[in-house]
């Protein structure tokens, strides 16, 4: 083994810190869960990132957080936000999960505002709330079209005023158990020299997103490859529903270079409508009574029917026209929308239509938690944010990422501080470590090989031909015959170069590795549910079926085998039930009337 090598193999010379509680990912999640865990008693606590403080996925839900407020629809309360989430997530959410969110979610966001976040206001000086699809009522808080960008700039500011040490550009490869399966630690490298690195934690916190790069058109950044969810999955973890990946009705189309880049919901919360080429407001087909606001999947397959039926616009989109409102109100209430198309695609917003067309958002299956702490089946493993799965079910309501964030951000961080305090340092065998240094740098020693980036552009393709919108037997048959040829390749990666240092070709091998990993996963979900349901759109079975919907799928390492379990969907009680005996959630009954209203005046 060359020298440059060889060094860092010794387990003695690795660089290692010691923290009650780590965290990984400094997106609204992890930074959530930075603020709770470093609360109370002092227990040490550390945000590790593979970006920059500041820079996560998070600045992606541009149009608002969710919470019942009740500040511009005061019959808006937590039961109907409860109610909306259920049935749009068409009934496989963990309900509890759902509860916690709707009842808490008004004080996240009001807590964040003591903190500094400065949210458009109404004219009598509260925080301002607009409509979003499949929402009741108008709910989200927001500043501008930059929502998420003010929700990390104002968690990023508390936390580190709150001691939490910060290890940035740190690529985290596994996470460290001890003989009996409990968290030790979390082992990576720094990105800029390759240098190894050790955490050793009582608790560690998940927080590291999704998964949305697995997929060739895609609104997400390089950070969401999906890593945590790997990592756990390989020390014990269970991951669920993962066949449920949400595709946002809106990217950018034209030109290729910013395609898949996201087109805010606000847009049409605003009230911009979305037009076929035959100047036709299909919606009013599809979902007559919301219309533009409808759920997302339901927007999304409507531009991909129209499409289908020759209806499209000359880039596979459909029209998207805010132009007839006021420009001013257009630029004041979409600042960073205008901008982005007038510096990207060269089209002013306030005078034109713009074209739009699905694009990979969000993950909505992901690591199986219980509601209140969060806790996964691994002792001491901790996940929160969207690597996460309970909330959301089949379909996730724009608005819902942010306020998921913070209210279980928070859970995670309690959670992981309640159980480090009573926690042992565990043992971390010198063996495990030289076996993940060497798995590390592997790709570094071969001579030849397999390029990375040619895999995941082939990974890209797969998921978004085979798994992507549309599904059946056969494309996800094809689909994970395709993985599996791809993961036989990926055993022999090679990276040209010759050095750790400023070496994105051996950062992308881990990249690839998580994605085709957590790929094989998708389509086994997908392959699994053999029904249609919310983002899950099977040609070959196009119905919900009960009962299929009455299970959630886990899947599990069993050696290296993945298996995969129906589990019965955790059944509500009575008094949750009862608000969808006839729609009784307070304001329900009245929202088919307001959107209706709500677009007539259009
Ligand atoms: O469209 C959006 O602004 C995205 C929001 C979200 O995904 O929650």
């Amino acid at each position: 083994m060359p020298s440059y090598l060889a060094d860092q193999v010794n387990v003695e010379s690795i660089e290692q810190h010691k923290y009650d509680i780590i965290i990984v990912g400094a997106g609204g999640a992890g930074l959530r869960a930075a603020i709770a865990a470093s609360e109370g008693e002092q227990q040490t606590v550390a945000v590790v990132t593979k970006s920059l403080l500041g820079k996560a996925h998070t600045v992606m839900a541009e149009g608002g957080v969710a919470a019942s407020l009740a500040n511009v629809d005061s019959d808006d309360s937590w039961d109907t936000h409860f109610y909306d989430t259920m049935k749009s997530g068409h009934f496989i959410n963990d309900y509890r999960v759902a509860e916690v969110f709707a009842k808490e979610v008004p004080d996240r966001v009001l807590e964040l505002e003591t903190w500094g976040a400065v949210f458009d206001r109404t004219p009598a000086g509260k925080i301002m709330q607009r409509p979003f699809g499949a929402h009741s009522f108008r709910r989200l808080a927001h500043i501008g079209d930059r929502t998420g960008k003010e929700l990390i700039r104002t968690l990023q500011y508390k936390a580190i005023h709150q001691a939490v040490d910060v290890y940035q550009e740190v690529t985290s490869t596994a996470l460290l158990v001890d003989g009996q399966g409990q968290i030790a630690g979390v082992f990576g490298y720094y990105r800029e020299d390759g240098r190894f690195v050790l955490f050793r934690a009582k608790a560690v916190v998940l927080a590291t997103g999704g998964w949305g790069k697995a997929y060739k058109v895609t609104s997400n950044s390089w950070e969401s490859t999906g890593d945590g969810a790997a990592m756990a999955f390989r020390v014990g973890a269970e991951l669920m529903d993962m066949e449920m990946v949400q595709f946002h009705p809106t990217g950018m189309v034209w030109p290729p270079g910013v395609r898949g880049l996201l087109v805010t919901e606000g847009v049409r919360g605003e009230g911009g409508l979305l037009y076929n080429s035959q100047h036709e407001r299909f919606m009013l087909r599809y979902d007559p009574v919301l219309q533009e606001l409808s759920s997302r999947d339901v927007v999304a397959r409507s531009i991909y029917k129209e499409n289908q039926a020759g209806r499209g616009t000359p880039h596979g989109g459909a029209w998207l026209d805010i132009s007839y409102k006021p420009a001013e109100y257009v630029k004041a209430k979409l600042p960073g929308m205008y901008e982005q198309f007038r510096t990207l695609a060269d089209v002013d917003i306030t005078r034109e239509p713009f074209e739009v067309a699905p694009t990979t958002h969000y993950t909505m299956g992901g690591l199986r938690v219980q509601a209140d702490t969060c806790a996964t089946n691994v002792p001491g493993l901790f996940a929160a944010g969207e690597v996460a799965c309970g909330l959301h079910g089949a379909n996730r309501l724009g608005g819902n990422s942010l306020g998921d964030i913070l209210v279980f951000g928070r859970r995670a961080g309690m959670g992981a501080r309640e159980y480090a305090a009573q926690a042992e340092w565990k043992q971390i065998d010198p063996a495990t470590l030289e076996r993940e240094a060497a798995r590390v740098l592997a790709p570094l020693t071969r001579e030849e090989g397999e390029q990375p980036y040619r895999l995941q552009v082939e990974l890209q393709e797969t998921m978004t031909t085979y798994a992507g919108m549309v599904r059946s037997q056969e494309s996800l048959q094809t689909g994970l015959a395709r993985l599996q040829e791809l993961e036989e390749r990926a055993a022999r990666m090679a990276v040209k170069g010759g050095t750790r240092a400023y070496n994105p070709g051996w950062h992308t091998v881990f990249d690839v590795q998580s994605m085709l990993l957590l790929g094989m996963v998708i389509i086994r979900g997908a392959l699994a549910r053999q029904e249609s349901r919310g983002a899950h759109w099977r040609l070959d079975f196009p119905e919900e079926l009960p009962e299929v919907g009455a299970v959630n799928f886990v899947q599990r390492l069993s050696g290296d085998q993945i298996v995969i379990e129906p589990t019965p969907v955790p059944k509500m009680p009575a008094e949750l039930a009862r608000l969808f005996e006839h729609d009784r959630a307070p304001g329900v009954r009245r929202r088919a009337e307001r959107n209706g209203e709500g677009r007539a005046d259009r």
